[in-house]
């Protein structure tokens, strides 16, 4: 039974998918934005892009392909591990160091659909200047760094391993890349004082509401006006989403879009009120819940 009624619902969304797709354009939706989230719905994009995927998702099932073999990967710490507010001389402790098995590395890496859409926005936004945080095998950076307009991808991972990993995984498509074997705090010590001003910043890694908040805040001043700024795994635990509903109100940012996995912001130099906020989760099929993350301890 079940069964029998999963395409009608698929089929549903789909539409809800497409009017809210239709509704978007002329309704002072940021135009950069509008490829990528038409791919959401769609699910079709260029040849060009697509070869692309083709080539990082075949390195994804070639480290897959490892399959028991064990890294070191930090896994997120527990909400409330870095106080309850940002602070100027804040460091957050990075979480657990655990091992992941090569089958779970490959998939903690963002899948194809979402690759595509940051491959997407980068593209369409014409970012030159990327920066990611938790480059974990260098799948996402892959998929953003071979955008045609970039120049630079520097990526940041706290696992020698993992680091060693993606400096052999970033080459095959990205033609710039820079991993940076270091926590985030001290790397950013390093490359902020030096960085251009940043195109497209990717926030995927210690998954905690005031980490994230702190390094959004440090990396700020270095972001190029009208600069992307996405952060993943907004839903991945309440405290992601309390942070997320902290950033929707950040004056800084022009736009808030919520895709439900990842929330996509416009960076703007001046700006005196909220964001303009827009819920996209039905355009990525997503529902509107939050999930509960296990694997910490006390
Ligand atoms: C979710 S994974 C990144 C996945 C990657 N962006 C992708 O989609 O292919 C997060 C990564 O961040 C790293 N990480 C977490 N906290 C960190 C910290 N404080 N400093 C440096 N690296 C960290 C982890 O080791 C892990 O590899």
């Amino acid at each position: 039974m079940l069964n029998a009624v999963r395409p009608f619902v698929r089929g549903a969304r789909k539409l809800v998918a497409k009017s809210k797709l239709r509704s978007l354009p002329g309704n002072g939706f940021p135009q950069s934005v509008l490829p990528a989230a038409a791919y959401l719905v769609s699910e079709k994009t260029d040849e060009r892009a697509e070869k692309i995927a083709d080539r990082i998702e075949a390195e994804r099932d070639r480290l897959a392909s490892f399959g028991s073999q064990k890294v070191d990967i930090l896994y997120s710490p527990k909400p409330g591990s870095a106080g309850s507010t940002v602070t100027a001389d804040l460091r957050p402790s990075h979480g657990e160091v655990m091992q992941f098995s090569m089958e779970q590395v490959a998939r903690t890496g963002k899948t194809r659909r979402w690759g595509l859409f940051m491959h997407l926005l980068a593209r369409e936004h014409r970012s030159a200047n990327i920066l990611e945080l938790g480059t974990c095998a260098g799948i996402s950076g892959s998929y953003i760094g071979s955008s045609p307009h970039c120049q630079q991808l520097r990526t940041i991972e706290g696992s020698p391993a993992l680091a060693e990993l993606a400096r052999s995984v970033l080459p095959l498509t990205v033609s710039n890349p820079t991993v940076i074997n270091a926590l985030f705090d001290e790397a950013l010590d390093d490359i902020l004082p030096v960085i251009e001003p940043i195109d497209f910043l990717f926030i995927d890694g210690h998954h905690e509401k005031i980490a994230t908040l702190h390094y959004w805040q440090r990396v700020r001043p270095k972001l190029r006006d009208g600069a992307i700024v996405v952060f993943d795994d907004i839903s991945w635990s309440q405290d992601m989403r309390d942070g997320w509903n902290e950033l929707v109100r950040e004056p800084h940012f022009s736009h808030a879009m919520d895709f439900g996995i990842v929330g996509v912001c416009i960076y703007r130099t001046a700006g005196t009120k909220p964001p303009r906020q827009w819920d996209l989760r039905a355009i990525a099929g997503v529902g509107k819940g939050v999930g509960n993350p296990h694997g910490w301890r006390n």
